[in-house]
Parts: C-alpha cells; structure tokens; sequence
C-alpha cells in the first residue's frame, strides 16, 4: 500500500487490532466505544473508503442507501451477516466480508459450556452458592441429565457444528446432523446425516443450533418441531436468537417437554428475554460465544486481511457480497 486509506471503526476492538490499523490506515477510531446512532454512522462515514464493524451496528437497506459514495467495503467484525441488507449492499457495489473460521473454537467451546451448565443445572446450583442457601445433599438433590452417551442432534453442520460434533465425541456422544448439504464421509466421521429436521428432531437428546439465521432458517425451532424432540430434551443456542420461536421455547420449558436450555444468543440483545431469565431451568449467557482475547484478536486480524487485500487490489478472502 502506497497511501493510507481511510477507515471509521464503529467499535473499540482489541489494542493489537487497533495498533495494526493506526499503522497501516488513516482511521478513525471509537475510543469510548459509543454506540452510534443510524445519523451518527452516516455522518462519520464522511470521507471514509472503508467500515470495519461489528454485528451492534444494523445495516439495513436504508441505511446501506444513505451510505457516502466514497465507502468501497464494509468489513464485519464477525461471521455472521445477518445484521446486514447483502442484497442492498450488492445493488450499491459496496463489498461485504466477514470473518469465519477463527471463532469456530471459541464458539463451539461455549456450546458444550451450555450443553453441560444446561443438563447439570449449572446455574440453579450457582446461584444457590453465591446466595449462601445450599443446606442439604440428598439423593435426590440436584439431580440434572447426563451429557455423556447422548445423542446430540446439530442443525447446522458448518465450521463450529463440526468442532462441536468433535468435542462431544469426546462425552461419546452419538452425532446426528442435518445440513443443506451432506458432509462428504471422511468428514462426517460417523455422524448420521438427516435429510429433514424432521427427521433429526426425534433422535437429539440435545439439540445444537449451529446455522446463520437467514430467511430459510429464522423461526425454525417452531412449537410443532419443538413437540418432535424426546421428552426431556435440551436445547442449545449458540448461533442466532432468530433461529428460535422464545415463546414455543417457554412453554416448553414451563411444561417439562424440554428438561432445560442452554442459550448465548436472543431475539433482544442485548438484553436477552425477561421470561426466559426467570425461568429456573435455563443456563444463559450474553452473547459471548467468540469472546476469548485470541479470537477477538484473530476476528480483527481478518477483518484487516480483508480490507488490506481489497486496497491492494486482491480479491479479499471473505466476501459475502
Ligand atoms: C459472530 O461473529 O457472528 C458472532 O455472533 C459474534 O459477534
């Protein structure tokens, strides 16, 4: 790079993301980490070439109109793109990258968390110690459902479904996907492909959600669906609140259809749901499925790679649209 291009970021990002854009661009950083108002962004995308942001700031197909000229490429600070009009994006020839692959880990580790807080009643048990109440052990005290020898049904067999799948062979868990497309064999390593959620949804002890939310797969985990799973099942959200009707999900909570839930993402965030929080067989976090300082750093790194490969005239390696 020849000259330093112009970036605004929407969101202070870890210090060795921002030491590497303070070197190698001429950026405008968010120091206090404001969230910006829809007219704030506009504003301050002024002269800038490029955005790099995260998946707070909403890129709607009005927003994405009122974008300046100069901005060239919006550069997520995420995989997931769901918080952006692709489709408007495409139409103003704006590129759009994200970053897969380096939260897989991170992300999958939360899952088998969630999995585990959720089946063991991780949370009641919490709350209990810090509230100074734990008075008895019994037989019958506490008494959650075992992980291991299950059978983990994953709807969403990407990057993060497959290292879930591998880290829950590790509890000799029995795997069942359902995916678009089935995983050629030397990849599925024994896990049984479902054609249908249909046909998953009897067979998954716990249930993993591990797609993008999309116009095919929000709403999915409807109340019929719901009602397919075993009795006692557990469900487990690591991917998009969209993807789940919280409703359904209640009432199959209140009515002991499912054993309990495990969730990192909801349709409000942040914030989450008020009925969700109160029930007592829930084992929630706030959306922290990629929060470790090597895939935050990593996340930037990308989303870096992606922006300097555009200003050095390379195809970026993450566009989406
Ligand atoms: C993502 O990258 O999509 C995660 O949800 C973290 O934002």
């Amino acid at each position: 790079m020849t000259s330093k291009h112009t970036v605004l970021v929407t969101r202070k990002l870890p210090k060795a993301v921002e030491d590497r854009l303070k070197r190698d661009y001429d950026v405008h950083l968010n120091p206090d980490d404001i969230m910006y108002t829809t007219d704030d962004l506009i504003k301050l995308s002024g002269e800038a070439e490029a955005i790099l942001t995260c998946n707070t700031e909403h890129f709607t197909g009005d927003v994405v109109l009122r974008l300046p000229d100069s901005v060239k490429i919006v550069a997520n600070y995420s995989v997931g793109v769901d918080h952006c009009d692709l489709e408007s994006f495409r139409k103003r020839g704006i590129i759009v990258t994200n970053t897969p692959d380096v939260l897989s880990d991170a992300t999958a580790e939360i899952a088998i968390l969630l999995m585990l807080g959720a089946a063991r009643r991780a949370s009641e048990g919490e709350r209990m110690m810090r509230k100074g109440s734990w008075n008895k052990w019994s037989p019958e005290f506490m008494v959650g459902s075992a992980v291991t020898g299950k059978r983990l049904g994953i709807i969403g067999m990407g990057r993060v479904g497959q290292i879930v799948a591998k880290r829950a062979r590790g509890f000799e868990m029995e795997i069942h996907y359902c995916n678009r497309r089935r995983l050629p064999e030397a990849n599925e390593n024994g896990a049984i492909y479902h054609h249908s959620i249909e046909s998953l949804l009897p067979v998954s002890d716990i249930l993993s959600l591990n797609c993008p939310a999309t116009p095919e797969t929000i709403n999915l985990l409807t109340a019929e669906r719901i009602a397919m799973l075993p009795d006692g099942a557990i469900v487990v959200n690591t991917a998009r609140g969209a993807l789940i009707d919280e409703k359904a999900l209640v009432d199959a909570l209140n009515s002991g259809k499912l054993a309990s839930a495990g969730l990192d993402v909801y349709r409000n965030e942040p914030g989450g749901s008020p009925t969700i929080s109160k029930l007592p067989n829930t084992f929630l976090l706030p959306h922290i499925g990629s929060a470790t300082i090597e895939t935050r750093n990593a996340m930037g790194f990308r989303a870096l790679d992606n922006l300097d490969a555009y200003f050095s005239n390379r195809a970026p390696r993450d566009r989406v649209a």
